[in-house]
């Protein structure tokens, strides 16, 4: 291949190339990033109005995924596909997920979480992408790990600013603290996609598995807002057959 012919970005002696898995992942989930994007709970999140019942469901449900995510990333720990993009100590969410429902549920959150079917159709192919095809795991890392560390970091913000969190508080989740510049890790962290070895078929999976990993988060937002929308209704019935309070 001519090397001028493609794009190169030169970054700590990391040279990408528009053949590189990371490159490519990032073209073929390029419309689905404006879809999800585009969802109604992230259209709440750009006009910086998240509501706090849209964050707690969230959280449940971002629970569910990590807790499938981290457990097939865990179990296949030393694939090779899988060993090279293993940052557990850098990356892993689902510690912090659940400080933060403890802190809006409190103790008992586990027995009071609400989860969407369509997060339980996500977390399924989770557990199947780590039993049957390890070397896909990438895809939904990729999905969800560098999207954190890339819009999550102005989600966090809007998140704090409009819930009025205080400390950190029910904001560990967005919280990278063994991540000292988010950049430079997402370059190391593409470099090290770039070094799994894949054959093309299998290379041609993932590509799809990472469209499939987007088209599930965006299923979940869209589930959330609609649980919201009804349970936004039957508050409103409620509320006009309680007969107001003279004052
Ligand atoms: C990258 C914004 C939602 C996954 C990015 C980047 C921005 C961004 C600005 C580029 C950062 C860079 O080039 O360094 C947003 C905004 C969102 C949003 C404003 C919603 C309000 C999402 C969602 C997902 C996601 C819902 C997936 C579940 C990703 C991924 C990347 C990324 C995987 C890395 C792309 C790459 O460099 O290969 N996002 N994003 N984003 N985002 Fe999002």
């Amino acid at each position: 291949m001519d090397p001028h012919s493609s794009m190169q970005t030169q970054t700590e002696n990391v040279l990408i190339t528009d053949s590189d898995l990371s490159e490519q992942i990032k073209s073929v989930t390029k419309d689905s990033h404006v879809r999800a994007e585009n969802t109604e709970l992230m259209l709440s999140y750009q006009r910086g109005q998240v509501s706090l019942e849209q964050y707690k469901l969230l959280l449940c449900s971002l629970y569910k995924i990590y807790e499938a995510l981290e457990e097939a990333l865990d179990s296949n720990a030393s694939h090779a596909s899988v060993a090279p993009i293993y940052f557990p100590q850098e990356l892993a969410r689902l510690e912090s997920i659940q400080k933060d429902l403890e802190h809006f549920y409190g103790q008992d959150w586990h027995e009071k979480i609400v989860v969407p079917a369509a997060t339980l159709r996500y977390a399924q192919r989770l557990r199947e992408v780590g039993s049957e095809h390890p070397e896909y795991l990438v895809a939904h890392a990729y999905t969800r790990y560098l999207g954190d560390l890339s819009g999550g970091q102005v989600l966090g913000r809007i998140t704090q600013k409009s819930l009025g969190l205080k400390d950190g508080k029910g904001l560990s989740f967005f919280s990278f603290p063994s991540v000292t510049s988010a950049n430079r890790f997402k370059q190391l962290y593409r470099s090290r996609m770039n070094s799994i070895e894949l054959s093309e078929k299998e290379r041609e999976g993932v590509l799809n598995e990472a469209v499939t990993a987007f088209e599930f988060n965006i299923e979940v937002f869209d589930e959330l807002q609609t649980m919201l929308r009804v349970t936004d209704k039957e508050g409103e019935l409620r509320h006009r057959h309680i007969p107001h309070k003279q004052k």
